[in-house]
C-alpha cells in the first residue's frame, strides 16, 4: 500500500514538475524556424529554367508521373517548383538517380499514400536491415529547398507495425524509408520538414558531400499504443563529407546514426527530443565484414528526454573494424539514460553471449568534452558508461569538462571497463562497490519541457 502511495506520488510530482531547457534554446519548431532561418544559396545562378506540376486533389491523387517526368525536363541547370498550400501525391516507387544539376522547391508538401500492401509489393529494397524504399535519389549536384513538408504518412504503418521488432528473423511488416540516396555526389538539403516517415527517415548509401541544415524531422503518432518506432533522422552506409548544420528531431530512435563506413563528417547545433542519440553505429555487426567510422566533429547538442546522448556502438563477434578521431563536443542533457555511452554488447545481446564472441572493433582518439545537464536517474548516480570488448583496443579516450550531474543526488560517477590508460577524470569499474552502489542508486527524472507537439 505505502509502496503504490508513493510511487503514485512520484508519478504526480514527475508529471507536474519539468526541466526547463536553458534560456534562448528554442522549445518549438517555430522557434526553431525563427533562431535558424532558412539559407538560400549564396552561388545560386539567376534565371534557372522553373518547371512545376498540377498540384494532387485528393490524398490518391498520385502524380508521380508528371513529377518524374517535371524532373526529367529540370535536370541540367532547371528548377522544379512545387509552391506552398499545394499536396503532391506520390503512390509510384520513383527512380531518380538520373539527377545532374537540379533543384527542388519545396514550399508545398509532398505526401506518400499509405497503401501499405502496394508499397510492401512494389517499392525498392536495400539488403541492409531489410529495408524498403519509396523512392531513390541519385546523381550530382541536387539541392532541395524550401520550407515545405516530406510527409511519409507513417501512421497507418506504425499502427500495423505494432508489437513487432524491425530486425527480428520473422518480421515480414517492411516499412519504407523516407528519404533515400545512393551514389549521390553533391547533395544540398536546406529547410524541409521531414514528417512521420514510416521507417528511417534519411539514409544515404554510397555518396559523397551530403549536407542538410535547418531542417526539422518529426514523427508523432496519434495512436498512444503505436510508436514510430525505428524513426532514426540519419543513416548512412558508405560516406565521405557530410555536414548537418541546425536540424530539429523529434522521432523515435537514433537521432544521428552513421552506419559503417563514414569519413568525414561535421555536425554542428541538433535539438534531439525522445532519441536513442548521437550514436556512432552500431558497426561491426556483420560476418567477416570491415567496417569503420573515422573523423567526425559533433558540436553543440540539446539532447532531451532520450536514451544515451554521445553513444559508440560496435555489435560482437563476427565484424571487426574501428571507430578513431571522434569529438563530441558541448552537450546538454536534459533526462537522458547516460550522457556518455561507449557499448560493445550491441545489439539485444546478453552479457554471456557477449563474452562469448568479443566485438573485434577497436575504439580509439574520442573526445567527450564540455558536457553538462541531468541524466534521467534510470542507471542512479552513473552518467556514463564506456565498456570495452575485450577482443578490442579501446584507447586515447578523454573526458574534458564533463559536468553532467544525476537527479538522483549524490556526486555523480563514470563506469569504465576495459579502457587503456586514463580518461582524464575519475572512472570506475562496472564491479567495484562504488559503481554498484551508485547503481542502485536510482531515481525518476522530471521531464525536460517542451510546449507542446509539432504544431503541423
Ligand atoms: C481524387 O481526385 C482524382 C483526380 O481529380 C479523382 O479522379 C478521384 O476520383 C478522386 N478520388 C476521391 C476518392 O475523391
Ligand atoms: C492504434 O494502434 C493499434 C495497434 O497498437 C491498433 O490496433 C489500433 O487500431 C490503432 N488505432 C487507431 C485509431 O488506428
Ligand atoms: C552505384 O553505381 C554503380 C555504378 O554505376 C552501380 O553498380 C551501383 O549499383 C550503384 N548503387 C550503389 C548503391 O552503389
Ligand atoms: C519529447 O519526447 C518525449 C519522450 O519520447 C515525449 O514523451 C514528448 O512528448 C516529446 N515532446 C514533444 C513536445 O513532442
Ligand atoms: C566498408 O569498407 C570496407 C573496406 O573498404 C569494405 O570491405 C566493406 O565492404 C565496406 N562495408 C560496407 C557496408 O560497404
Ligand atoms: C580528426 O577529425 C577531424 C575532423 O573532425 C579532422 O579535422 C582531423 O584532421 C582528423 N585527424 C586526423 C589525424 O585525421
Ligand atoms: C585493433 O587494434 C589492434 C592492436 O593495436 C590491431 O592489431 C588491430 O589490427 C586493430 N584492428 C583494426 C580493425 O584496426
Ligand atoms: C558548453 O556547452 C554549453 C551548451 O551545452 C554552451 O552553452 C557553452 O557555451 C559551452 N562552453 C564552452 C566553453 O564552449
Ligand atoms: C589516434 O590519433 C593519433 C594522433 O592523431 C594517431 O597517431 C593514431 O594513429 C590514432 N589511432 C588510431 C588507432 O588510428
Ligand atoms: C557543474 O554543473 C553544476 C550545475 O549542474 C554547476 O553548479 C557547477 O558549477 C558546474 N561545475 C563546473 C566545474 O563547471
Amino acid at each position: 500500500m505505502k509502496g503504490s502511495l508513493l510511487s503514485v506520488l512520484a508519478l504526480v510530482s514527475w508529471a507536474l514538475a519539468s526541466l526547463d531547457l536553458p534560456a534562448g534554446v528554442p522549445r518549438s519548431v517555430h522557434e526553431f524556424r525563427k533562431r535558424h532561418p532558412i539559407q538560400p544559396w549564396a552561388d545560386d545562378p539567376p534565371g534557372r529554367q522553373l518547371i512545376t506540376i498540377r498540384a494532387s486533389e485528393n490524398d490518391t491523387d498520385d502524380v508521380s508521373d508528371a513529377f518524374l517526368k517535371a524532373l526529367h525536363a529540370a535536370n541540367h541547370g532547371g528548377t522544379l517548383f512545387l509552391p506552398g498550400g499545394s499536396t503532391f501525391v506520390i503512390g509510384k516507387p520513383l527512380d531518380l538517380t538520373f539527377l545532374d544539376d537540379v533543384q527542388v522547391r519545396l514550399d508545398g508538401e509532398i505526401k506518400f499514400t499509405n497503401d501499405v500492401p502496394f508499397w510492401q509489393k512494389n517499392a525498392f529494397r536495400h539488403p541492409f536491415q531489410n529495408s524498403i524504399m519509396f523512392w531513390k535519389w541519385g546523381g550530382k549536384n541536387v539541392r532541395i529547398f524550401g520550407d515545405g513538408v516530406l510527409n511519409g504518412n507513417g501512421q497507418r504503418w506504425w499502427n500495423e507495425f505494432s508489437g513487432r521488432e524491425i530486425l527480428d528473423s520473422t518480421n515480414t511488416y517492411l516499412r519504407p524509408i523516407l528519404f533515400y540516396a545512393e551514389n549521390a555526389t553533391g547533395l544540398d538539403i536546406r529547410g524541409i520538414h521531414f514528417k512521420d516517415s514510416p521507417c528511417w527517415t534519411t539514409f544515404f548509401v554510397t555518396s559523397k558531400d551530403i549536407s542538410l541544415s535547418d531542417v526539422v524531422c518529426t514523427a508523432e503518432s496519434k495512436n498512444a499504443t503505436a510508436a514510430p518506432k525505428n524513426t532514426d533522422f540519419f543513416d548512412s552506409l558508405n560516406v565521405e563529407r557530410v555536414r548537418i548544420e541546425r536540424a530539429w528531431v523529434n522521432i523515435g530512435d537514433d537521432c544521428f546514426s552513421p552506419k559503417s563506413n563514414a569519413t568525414d563528417l561535421y555536425i554542428n547545433t541538433m535539438y534531439c527530443n525522445g532519441t536513442h542519440g548521437q550514436s556512432m553505429g552500431s558497426i561491426g555487426q556483420y560476418a567477416g565484414e570491415l567496417s569503420f567510422i573515422r573523423n567526425v566533429h559533433i558540436e553543440n547538442m540539446w539532447m532531451l528526454n532520450g536514451q544515451h546522448a554521445a553513444r559508440l556502438k560496435a555489435g560482437s563477434n563476427v565484424g571487426y573494424g574501428f571507430i578513431d578521431n571522434v569529438t563530441f563536443k558541448n552537450f546538454w542533457n536534459g533526462n537522458n539514460e547516460y550522457a556518455g555511452f561507449l557499448d560493445s554488447c550491441y545489439f539485444n545481446i546478453d552479457a554471456t553471449t557477449c563474452a562469448k564472441y568479443p566485438s573485434r572493433v577497436n575504439i580509439t582518439n574520442i573526445t567527450f568534452e564540455n558536457f553538462s545537464g541531468t541524466t534521467s536517474g534510470k542507471y542512479g548516480r552513473a552518467v556514463a558508461r564506456l565498456t570495452c570488448s575485450p577482443n578490442a583496443v579501446c584507447s586515447n579516450i578523454r573526458f574534458k569538462n564533463f559536468n553532467v550531474t544525476s537527479p538522483c543526488g549524490g556526486p555523480p560517477l563514470i563506469i569504465c571497463d576495459g579502457i587503456k590508460s586514463s580518461i582524464g577524470t575519475p572512472c570506475v569499474s562496472s564491479s567495484s562497490q562504488e559503481a554498484k552502489s551508485a547503481l542502485a542508486n536510482k531515481c525518476v527524472a522530471k521531464m525536460a519541457s517542451l510546449p507542446s507537439a509539432t504544431p503541423w
